[in-house]
């Protein structure tokens, strides 16, 4: 049976880096997104450079139902997926009062239901096997909630406390759990508006090619979370050691739109 990496979100930014890091080390690919061009593209040159087998979906991970299709269509394949990367998410920055309803709710099928699915039907698969390993994509707002990501924050929360409570659960079956926590990295998915913030022009983003290379050191042989870059683990450490109040006029002064 062929194994494959699955990766979700591998058209663009951190998943389409790390597509092209781990097709370099002879991993064969399953490449999920909504822009399958994209995808054909990648699928095309990745198998003509290194030799790899390379399968591609246009899902949408906002639909449940598709998520669901998708696993099935990968076990009528009879594709074997022994690391899942859970990469695919989106955000949105403005007031709560004002943020579309519509958009938050997809974010929540995205970032949380569609990634905990993907999570639950491989994990049992990876246990039955007794092997297998799943790197869920959280982000330094796990950590440093900010006022105005209100729903794309707390997505990451729940995905940084999702994970590490199944890496416990599933120690000592094989099934191995960890989760990447960038902090701003230079892609597609800042809207116009996030790039206004202070949060934007405090700190310097790092490139997706840096923050894919700590992904692909952290799925193939690393435990628990990473936290990618000293400045970013450094914040991620704020809210223990400084008291809420400190806490709020920091995160709402990075979430400002620079003056
Ligand atoms: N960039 C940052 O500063 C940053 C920081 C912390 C965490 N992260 C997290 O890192 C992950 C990757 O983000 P990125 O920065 O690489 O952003 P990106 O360049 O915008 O990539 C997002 C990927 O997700 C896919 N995607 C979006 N909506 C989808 C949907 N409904 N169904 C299926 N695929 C979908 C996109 O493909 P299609 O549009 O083709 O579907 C794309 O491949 C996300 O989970 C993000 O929350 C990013």
């Amino acid at each position: 049976m062929t194994e494959y990496i699955l990766i979700t979100g591998a058209s663009s930014g951190i998943g389409y880096e790390m597509a092209q890091l781990l097709a370099a080390k002879k991993f064969n690919l399953i490449l999920v997104a909504r822009s399958i061009d994209k995808l054909r593209k990648m699928q095309e040159e990745l198998s003509k450079k290194h030799g790899v087998e390379v399968q591609c979906f246009q899902t949408d991970l906002s639909d449940v139902k598709s998520t669901q299709e998708l696993y099935e269509s990968i076990k009528d394949n009879g594709w074997r997926v022994s690391h899942l990367v859970n990469n695919a998410g989106f955000g949105d920055y403005g007031s709560f009062l004002e943020t579309s309803l519509e958009k938050e709710l997809d974010m929540i099928n995205l970032n949380i239901s569609s990634l905990m699915m993907l999570t639950k039907l491989f994990a049992q698969d990876m246990a039955t096997r007794k092997s297998g390993r799943i790197m869920n994509v959280a982000s330094l707002l796990s950590f440093i909630p900010l006022p105005y990501y209100s729903v794309y924050a707390a997505t990451k929360t729940f995905v940084l406390a999702f994970s590490e409570t199944i890496a416990a659960e599933l120690e000592g079956t094989g099934v191995v759990v960890t989760t990447l926590c960038p902090g701003i990295v230079e892609t597609p998915f800042h809207t116009p508006d996030m790039r206004k913030t202070n949060a934007m022009s405090a700190n310097k983003p790092m490139q997706a090619i840096d923050v894919a290379e700590a992904g692909v050191k952290l799925l193939l042989h690393g435990r628990g979370k990473k936290v990618v870059g000293f400045n970013n683990w450094f914040i991620s450490n704020l809210p223990r050691v400084t008291p809420d109040s400190i806490m709020m006029k920091i995160k709402k002064n990075l979430a400002s739109v620079k003056a």
